[in-house]
C-alpha cells in the first residue's frame, strides 16, 4: 500500500527504530527493493534523487513505484531525496510523491527557511510529508577539525529554531557521515546527536549511512535517527554482481541472465539493512 512518509516514520519514532529509505533509479533497482521489503515484512520508503529522475523518467519512475506499492503488502512510501528547488517538489507532488525532501542545506539558515516553510505550505496542502535538511556532510576523506565540525555540522540551537520555523515533519542532520564510498572509517558525532534529537520531538534522518558500520548504526538509531538513507551500498551491490557475471559469461547478451543475479545481490543488501535498522517485522 501506498503511504506517506510520515505514517512510516511516525511509527518508528513512537517504537524506537529506524526506517531504510532506499534510491532507485531503474526498474532492476525497484524490484529488488520491493523485494526486500516483502520478504522481511518492512515497511520501506522509497527513493528518487533528481539525477535518478532525469535517468529513469519521473513520468516512468512515479508510476512504476505506485504499481509496485499497490501491489505490496507492506507500506511503501514514494519520497523524493534531495529536492533542489521549489520546481522539483511541485512536479513531485503534481505525480503523486507522498514524501518529499527539500534540500537548502547549503543556503544560509534564513533562506534555508523561507525555501523549506514555502515547500512545507505547499506539500501540507496536498498531505504530503516534508523532509528538510540542517548542516553539510562532510566529504568522504574530510578529517575535520573542532572548529570545521562546528561550522558544517548541525547546530542544535538552529536545528530548534527552523523546525518551530518551518514546521517541517523530519529532519536530516549533519554528524559526520558523507555521501559515497568512505575512504577510512567515519567517526561520528553522537554527542551532537543525543543534544539534537532531546530538543526535537520528530523523527531524525541519517543520510551518507553506506559503509557505517553496524555499531555505529545502531548506535544512532538508539539516539533517535528513524529514517536512514542507503544508495551507494546497493550501487556496488548491482554492478560488482553485473561485472562478475559478465566477466565470467563473456558470451551472454541476454540482460534478463545477465541482471539477474544483480537482482539478488541487490535484495540481500537491503534485506541486511532492514534486519540490522529494525524494521524487518514491523509491516
Ligand atoms: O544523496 C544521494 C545520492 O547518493 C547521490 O545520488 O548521484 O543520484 O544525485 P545522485
Ligand atoms: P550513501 O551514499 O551513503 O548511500 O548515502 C545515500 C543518501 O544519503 C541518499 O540521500
Ligand atoms: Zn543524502
Amino acid at each position: 500500500m501506498l503511504v506517506t512518509g510520515k505514517e512510516i516514520l511516525q511509527d518508528a519514532y513512537k517504537n524506537h527504530y529506524a526506517v531504510g529509505a532506499f534510491n532507485i533509479m531503474n526498474l532492476e533497482g525497484l524490484r529488488s527493493v520491493i523485494d526486500a521489503a516483502e520478504q522481511e515484512r518492512s515497511p520501506i520508503l522509497i527513493q528518487t534523487t533528481e539525477g535518478g529522475l532525469g535517468y529513469g523518467g519521473i513520468e516512468y519512475l512515479g508510476e512504476m513505484v505506485k504499481i509496485a506499492a499497490q501491489n505490496a503488502t507492506v507500506p511503501v512510501a514514494l519520497h523524493l531525496d534531495h529536492g533542489g528547488s521549489f520546481e522539483m517538489v511541485m512536479q513531485c507532488l503534481r505525480r503523486g510523491w507522498t514524501s518529499v525532501m527539500i534540500d537548502g542545506s547549503h543556503l544560509p539558515l534564513k533562506e534555508n527557511i523561507d525555501l523549506t516553510r514555502r515547500v512545507v505550505d505547499a506539500a501540507h496542502a496536498m498531505g504530503v510529508s516534508v523532509e528538510a535538511e540542517l548542516g553539510r556532510l562532510s566529504g568522504i576523506e574530510d578529517n575535520l577539525s573542532v572548529s570545521e565540525k562546528d561550522a558544517i555540522y548541525t547546530n542544535p540551537d538552529e536545528a530548534e529554531e527552523f523546525v518551530k520555523a518551518t514546521g517541517v515533519d523530519y529532519l536530516a542532520i549533519a554528524i559526520g557521515t558523507a555521501h559515497g564510498k568512505y575512504k577510512g572509517v567515519p567517526k561520528l558525532d553522537f554527542d551532537r546527536l543525543d543534544v539534537i534529537k532531546k530538543r526535537l520531538d520528530m523523527p531524525i534522518v541519517l543520510h551518507g549511512a553506506s559503509g557505517i558500520p553496524e555499531d555505529s548504526i545502531k548506535k544512532a538509531i538508539s539516539l533517535g535517527i528513524n529514517k536512514i538513507n542507503i544508495d551507494t551500498d546497493i550501487r556496488i551491490a548491482y554492478i560488482d554482481a553485473t561485472r562478475k557475471f559478465v566477466t565470467e559469461n563473456p558470451d551472454i547478451f541476454d540482460p534478463r541472465k545477465v541482471f539477474k543475479g544483480a537482482r539478488i545481490a541487490m535484495t540481500e543488501v537491503v534485506a541486511g539493512k532492514m534486519r540490522m535498522f529494525g524494521c524487518a517485522g514491523r509491516a
